[in-house]
């Protein structure tokens, strides 16, 4: 038996809540349509929330909500102190806040420094002034290359594919000045060395606080500096010599987090922030944890994990030693609105990379939505064992697979565009859920019940009523009710959640750790597996008989 995480910390009920914390995302586009446009909003979250209650879990956190044109569904924010008419208004995000804290769900929202939208005021600003003005330096303005300017700056390229660059007509009608875009090319990159913009963040923490969230998911943390002088990318990744890409993961963005880190603590109540940063290995998004910076960092490494056992112990490994070395909590996650979800994955043996549709989301021919159910579910009970705290992405807790009969022209990700139409991109995993068997209001996620499945702003598929919370509910095998009881031991069991963990000898083929207060967690990926005999199971994510683990199976069990 080996003991990993040995950070001291304090017993679960004296320890801050960001530890433990089980977080629900909800992808607000998608969750529930009060108003009956198609769409999800506010209201429609208030609604739910006693399902959420039920669930069990102990924050939200809402992706963007503000006003936006929707290029990025969201991600490109017009103005970061209001929110979307789409979805409400801020006298309905209040009640939101002061509803969930009734009933005891802390609620972070999503905060997007380092774009806004090409609509955002400032940036009309900066189209409309001339190069070298106040208003271009809140962005990244340069002059193009070549003869007449007719070449981008650097050969940086998008994360939806193409130029990160956009050249612009000036005021006079000549081509112009290009400006940065590490997304979409409506996504400008904010200029993050010029004092009003940290200035404007500040402002902007501050306005969210004080209506009464209690923290933020911070997009693209690891974003927002660029490296000095913009320089190329080498054309051999070798030549980074180990360093990371100029426009990530610079050392900058942590001055950024420990100004932050203080208005945080400036608050009571223990208000929190959790980073989307996309860097590895686990000591990079260590570093984002330190003392002084950010409380949780998504464990993307773990995410990116494929249905191998070696795999991942290895990245569980990597991540508790990295992170508990900064004395963090590790923030573990399998699904988000950005990737294929993990019924897909798993069944699929996929990690994270590819750049084609067929790369990202495999072969559906290959498909086997029951042995991804089933994986998704193993994978559940494992991760909600391991040490420190996790986030689930809406429709996680109903192992909803992928949506793959999206047809083309309904296809909204800027992913779809930019790749010149090879990746079918994100729209798969944010299709709206499904919250009745029947078709009416979409599978009753809108409360407009002449909306078909096919009127929600992404049509459903048509196997979604089986996967609804109404089927779930009531079947006491459902993945819902494995979620829900989960949820209920790890609350109970003072020995989950932060803490140590050790691993137990087991075959090749079984993931099985040990937690406080003789707690087992098993996980079989292969031939079957016989439990000690003395194991008394507290719930496992399919049936168990004779002691005898099945195949793509989790238990958890104490022995006395
Ligand atoms: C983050 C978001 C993603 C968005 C991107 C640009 O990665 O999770 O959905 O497209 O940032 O804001």
């Amino acid at each position: 038996m080996t003991t990993i995480n040995t950070t001291p910390i304090p017993p679960r009920d004296k320890r801050l809540w960001w530890r433990d914390s089980v977080t629900y995302q909800i992808y607000i586009r998608s969750f529930a349509d009060a108003n009956g446009d198609g769409k999800g909003d506010v209201a429609g979250i208030i609604s739910r929330l006693p399902y959420l209650k039920k669930l069990g879990v102990d924050a939200i956190w809402i992706t963007p909500w503000y006003p936006s044109p929707q290029k990025d569904h969201g991600y490109d924010v017009a103005d970061f102190m209001d929110i979307e008419p789409d979805y409400g208004t801020l006298t309905d995000a209040k009640k939101l806040i002061e509803q969930s804290h009734k009933l005891g769900i802390r609620l972070l929202v999503d905060i997007v420094p380092n774009h806004c939208s090409d609509k955002h005021k400032w940036f009309q600003e900066a189209l409309a002034a001339k190069p070298g003005s106040k208003e271009r330096d809140r962005f990244i303005f340069r002059d193009g290359k070549g003869e007449n300017g007719e070449l981008p700056p650097n050969n940086w390229q998008a994360v939806f594919g193409g130029s990160a660059w956009q050249r612009i007509t000036e005021a006079d009608g000549k081509a112009g000045q290009w400006y940065l875009h590490l997304f979409a090319v409506e996504q400008p990159d904010f200029n993050w060395q010029n004092q009003e913009v940290k200035d404007y963040f500040e402002k902007v923490l501050k306005f969210w606080l004080d209506l009464g969230v209690d923290g933020f998911r911070i997009d693209v943390a690891h974003g927002m500096i660029k490296a000095d002088g913009l320089p190329d990318v080498p054309s051999d990744p070798k030549l980074l010599e180990g360093k990371p890409m100029p426009f990530w993961d610079q050392d900058g963005v942590h001055e950024i987090y420990k100004e932050w880190r203080k208005i945080l603590d400036s608050y009571p109540n223990d208000r929190m922030a959790v980073a989307e940063a996309w860097v590895h290995p686990a000591t990079r998004i260590a570093r984002y944890l330190r003392p002084g910076e950010l409380m949780n960092s998504f464990n993307f490494e773990f995410l990116g994990s494929k249905w191998d056992v070696a795999e991942i112990k290895n990245n569980i490994n990597k991540s508790i030693e990295a992170i508990g070395a900064v004395g963090a909590p590790s923030s573990w996650v399998f699904n988000n609105h950005d990737v294929v979800r993990s019924v897909d994955r798993f069944d699929l043996g996929l990690g994270l990379s590819g750049g084609t549709t067929l790369e990202r989301h495999g072969d559906v021919n290959k498909f086997n939505l029951e042995r991804g159910r089933k994986r998704a579910r193993a994978g559940a009970l494992l991760m909600l064992a391991l040490p420190g705290g996790a986030y689930i992405y809406q429709g996680e807790e109903l192992t909803l697979p992928e949506a793959r009969e999206i047809p083309e022209d309904r296809l909204s990700d800027p992913r779809w565009k930019m790749s010149n139409y090879t990746d079918r991109g994100r729209d798969g995993c944010r299709v709206p859920l499904p919250w009745r068997s029947n078709t009416a209001g979409a599978f009753g996620f809108s409360d407009n019940a002449k909306l078909t499945p096919n009127d929600s702003w992404l049509p459903q598929s048509n196997n979604w009523g089986d996967f609804s919370v109404e089927v779930q509910d009531s079947d006491p095998n459902s993945s819902l009710n494995l979620y829900r009881k989960a949820l209920e031991i790890r609350k109970s069991l003072s020995g989950l959640g932060d803490g140590p963990m050790s691993w137990v000898d087991a075959p090749d083929h079984v993931v099985a750790f040990s937690r406080p207060g003789d707690f087992y967690c098993y996980l079989n990926l292969g031939a079957d597996f016989k439990l000690p005999q003395a194991a008394k199971v507290l719930v496992s994510s399919s049936p168990i008989e004779n002691g005898i683990l099945p195949t793509d199976t989790a238990v958890w069990f104490t022995l006395n």
